[in-house]
């Protein structure tokens, strides 16, 4: 199968998945997230490959969010859909993958970039990257689960501080927050994830199935929270504030918001 905007590579029980659109620092439109759910069921299904690397491609980005260009004209009704296929098609997909994703941030890892790395199993990162929910700053709210793992993850207060300044936290910051486990150079950041995926492969993959299951399904009583935040994302592509936002990002602009 072959793929425009992600590329693989396979070496011994590991999969690599690079998402490959680096001129829009690895945006995730439609296209990259049909082609990421394909490749994860393809992976998922093959009995060889025992653990999942997702990463970004160049060094400058793991993923800089949802692609601010393809939604800017959205309805209410349009935003709501594309929270709500994105969660299940992607994130909620690699959530529950049995097989272990482990996302490699290499880079800026933002808005949808961010939520796509929670949604991995766990993180290691690089030095440079920059982790952050921009979307308030846009007029819009995390849609991608944001709102639910985050918290998870970092525990609520730092969350909401995160999510209303739409700011940006450190690598360094975001091991001390726990949202990512490990912080290593750039050039090491590919090679320590294998290290750790060797590890994980020498276990059982069927008990880690179950391993992921059961985590998981702590936190199923946050159910409700998705379906809230899909309701939400989809309110906010009929205010003002979304076209502001939206269109001063577009023009490269400053947003001033209109506040309705
Ligand atoms: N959607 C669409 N295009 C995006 C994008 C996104 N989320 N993030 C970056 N890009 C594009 C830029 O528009 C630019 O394209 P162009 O060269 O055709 O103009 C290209 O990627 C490079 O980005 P640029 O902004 O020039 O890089 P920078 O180093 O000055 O800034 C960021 C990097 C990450 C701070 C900045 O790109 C940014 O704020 N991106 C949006 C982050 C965001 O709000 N994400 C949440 C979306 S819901």
């Amino acid at each position: 199968m072959s793929y425009n905007t992600i590329l693989t590579n396979q070496e011994n029980a590991i999969a690599t998945v690079t998402i490959n659109r680096p001129t829009k620092l690895n945006a995730l439109n439609k296209e990259t997230i049909k082609e990421l759910h394909d490749v994860f069921s393809k992976l998922e299904k093959d009995k060889e490959i025992q653990v999942i690397i997702l990463t970004g491609s160049g060094e400058k980005a793991f993923v800089a969010g949802a692609d601010i260009s393809e939604f800017s004209q959205f309805s209410v009704k349009e935003g709501g859909k594309l929270a709500a296929k994105g969660q299940k098609l992607l994130f909620d997909f690699i959530e529950n993958l049995s097989t272990p994703v482990i996302a490699a941030v290499n880079g800026f890892a933002l808005g949808g970039g961010l939520e796509l790395a929670m949604a991995c199993h766990f993180r290691v990162a690089s030095t440079n990257a920059k982790m952050g929910l921009p979307e308030v700053s846009l007029g819009v709210i995390p849609g991608y689960g944001g709102t639910q793992r985050l918290p998870q993850l970092v525990g609520k207060g730092r969350a909401m501080e995160m999510i209303m300044t739409a700011g940006m936290i450190s690598a360094e910051q975001g091991l001390s927050y726990g949202l990512v486990n490990h912080v290593v150079s750039q050039e090491e950041l590919i090679s320590v994830c294998e290290k750790i995926a060797k590890k994980i492969s020498n276990n059982s993959p069927v008990a880690i199935s179950y391993a992921i299951k059961a985590v998981n399904a702590g936190f199923m009583n946050t159910v409700n929270g998705y379906e809230q935040e899909i309701k939400a994302f989809g309110a906010c592509f009929g205010t003002d504030d979304f076209t502001e936002g939206t269109s001063a990002f577009l023009e490269k602009r400053k947003a001033d918001f209109p506040g309705s």
